[in-house]
């Protein structure tokens, strides 16, 4: 960052923003590279005295068809994930996207403040769209200018996201520049994207060059937060693996990428490092490990789908949350977007 962002950085206080599409399935990866990380921030945010903002992006979902009662469900479920992996709707704020009107209509400023040529840039578009764009919906086009309005709608100065969405967060700071610009004023902060590092990307437990996904077609190759511990302990003893001992380094793991990915599991779980896991269990066999990995992921994992399970025999209690959540967010986005109303000189009577 160069002197000048950084000193008009520190008119904006620090703020986390960060959401996830309810298009349904949360796995493991979700869990140790997205929940568990948003929870080190609220707990940091209580700390140093910054606001963490949590949100179920169902109108990004919608860009790709949902069925109503699936995204209805899938948008609780998101909900109860949060919930359960630690985020505490009186430490963080927790909604979901469609209840906070204000994303939408700083978004429609920001369709006309993007360029189409930034749009079709981003891969994502280009992935999700793939060869036929005719038929991609509008929606999954400006879903990046959506983007950046639902973090600058709070003046978010920090992202948590995967890398995959580090393109969109960098748009966002380009929007931000371009309205700064155009308007002549210091409105918004250039958000900084705080990518998740490749030591919490969760690989398959089929195909360890492969991400675990909600999307493979092997239920197997990945654990649902929504398995029992049945489910759970089952799918890791059945995981790929070879047959080699497991090395004392972590440089033993090189070319091995099963085996490193259980290890990197078993390090994430027990907030050690694969160092100090190699350091226990180094010369083991996998029919020893796979046991110690199976019983510390029950015993972290399974009280996690319990009360997620909880929580879903409860959805009014879910809809009060998120409710609560959605008003406190309107506090901060309101103001927000009246004051960009005004500087592009739209009237509020
Ligand atoms: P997705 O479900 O792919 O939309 O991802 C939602 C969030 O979970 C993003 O922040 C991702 O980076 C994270 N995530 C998804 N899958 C994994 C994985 N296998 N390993 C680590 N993080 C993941
Ligand atoms: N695009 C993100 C994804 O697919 C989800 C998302 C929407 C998001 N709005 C956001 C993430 C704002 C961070 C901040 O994962």
């Amino acid at each position: 960052m160069s002197d000048t962002s950084q000193a008009k950085q520190t008119a904006f206080k620090p703020r986390v923003f960060s959401g996830i599409q309810p298009s349904g399935g949360l796995t493991l990866g979700n869990y140790l590279g997205a929940m568990r990380r948003f929870v080190d921030w609220q707990d940091r945010g209580l700390k140093e005295g910054f606001e963490t903002i949590f949100c179920m992006v169902d109108m990004h979902a919608m860009t790709v068809w949902q069925d109503p009662d699936a995204l209805r469900r899938q948008t609780r479920e998101l909900a109860a994930g949060y919930i359960a992996s630690g985020l505490d709707p009186e430490k963080s704020i927790l909604f979901n996207q469609s209840q906070v009107p204000e994303h939408a209509q700083l978004g429609w400023i920001f369709n006309c403040v993007a360029r189409m040529g930034w749009m079709q840039r981003m891969t994502q578009w280009k992935d999700k769209a793939g060869k036929n764009t005719q038929n991609a919906s509008l929606g999954l086009f400006a879903y990046p200018a959506l983007m950046a309005a639902d973090i600058l709608v709070y003046h978010a100065t920090h992202v948590p996201v995967g890398e995959d969405q580090k393109q969109h967060v960098e748009l966002t700071r380009d929007i931000a520049a371009k309205f700064n610009h155009d308007y002549g004023q210091e409105f918004f902060p250039m958000t900084e994207p705080v990518i998740e590092g490749a030591a919490t990307r969760v690989m398959s437990l089929r195909d360890g060059s492969k991400k675990m996904s909600k999307s493979d077609p092997s239920d197997m190759a990945r654990i649902n937060m929504t398995d029992d511990a049945d489910a759970i302990a089952s799918k890791i003893r059945k995981a790929r693996t070879d047959p080699d001992a497991l090395p004392s380094e972590v440089e033993g793991l090189k070319e091995r990428a099963e085996a490193r990915n259980l290890v990197n599991i078993y390090a994430a779980l027990s907030d050690q490092t694969m160092e100090q896991v190699l350091q226990d269990v180094g010369g083991k066999q996998f029919s020893e490990f796979k046991p110690m990995l199976a019983e510390l992921a029950v015993a972290k994992l399974a009280p996690i789908s319990t009360e997620m399970a909880r929580l879903m025999q409860a959805p009014e209690e879910i809809d009060a949350i998120i409710g609560k959540g959605a008003a406190q967010a309107r506090e901060i986005a309101a103001p927000v977007l009246a004051k960009t109303y005004d500087i592009v000189g739209m009237i509020r009577s």
